[in-house]
């Protein structure tokens, strides 16, 4: 898989792509990441990327002729998915990110300012994308979960499979507490059911958690789950 970032911050990338999980598996080749600084792709001596909006009002809209530009040079064989990061975008979530894993390329535009300008939406994008409804200073950092959380679900990059099946929204549920040593902290023990060796009573406690704690927390995601016989049983013990 190639994933391909464009960016007036480059440099932000670069820790974010070197380090732990996603700096394995670039060096394991596992996925191809690249950074392309947006600048590039200017029309102007300035390096100009973005103008006033027609129209009045504040702030800056990006040009669209970079970023087109951009994309167009970047576009492999195939037909990637062209992700704009934007507050009015489709609500980020495990489903995409499966969805998106699925995928030979991914270009994510990274939108600052006011956003960009509309025609690039229709000229080029696929997918606009958002990771909460709240306001960043631009998508950089939206790219960056977007990348790990794709990332991550590429076969190799996460050494322990059983992880990643038990991740949060893997199964639609948010996953159960997990301790580790001591088994006392503080005044607070470790599940007895943990240190049985009990590995069917164990995994019924640890469903009963989630189920419990998807219900407790996130009462529109336990509204989606289609409960088992065996669920309704654990809920009601
Ligand atoms: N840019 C600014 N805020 C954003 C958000 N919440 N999601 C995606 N891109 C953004």
């Amino acid at each position: 898989m190639k994933i391909d970032i464009i960016t007036i911050f480059p440099r932000l990338f670069e820790p974010f792509l070197s380090e732990s999980v996603l700096g394995k598996a670039v060096s394991r080749n596992l996925v191809a990441i690249s950074v392309t600084d947006l600048r590039r792709f200017a029309e102007d001596k300035h390096n100009t990327t973005d103008d006033t909006p027609y129209g009045g009002g504040g702030g800056m809209v990006m040009l669209p002729a970079p970023v087109v530009k951009a994309v167009e040079s970047l576009k492999g064989a195939g037909s990637p998915r062209v992700i704009l990061t934007t507050p009015q975008g489709k609500l980020f979530n495990q489903k995409l990110a499966r969805e998106f894993a699925d995928e030979e390329q991914l270009i994510i535009i990274c939108g600052r300012y006011r956003g960009v300008d509309e025609r690039v939406r229709q000229l080029v994008v696929t997918d606009c994308i958002s990771i909460g409804d709240y306001v960043l200073g631009g998508g950089e950092v939206p790219a960056m979960v977007i990348t790990e959380a794709v990332v991550r679900l590429i076969p190799g990059v996460v050494g322990n499979e059983d992880c990643v099946r038990a991740d949060s929204f893997a199964s639609g549920l948010l996953e159960y507490p997990n301790y580790t040593r001591p088994e006392e902290f503080m005044g607070l023990s470790v599940p007895k059911v943990l240190l049985s060796g009990n590995h069917a009573e164990v995994e019924r406690w640890r469903k009963r958690e989630s189920l419990l704690r998807t219900r407790a927390l996130r009462p529109d995601l336990f509204a989606q789950v289609e409960l088992t016989k065996e669920d309704r049983k654990l809920l009601e013990t």
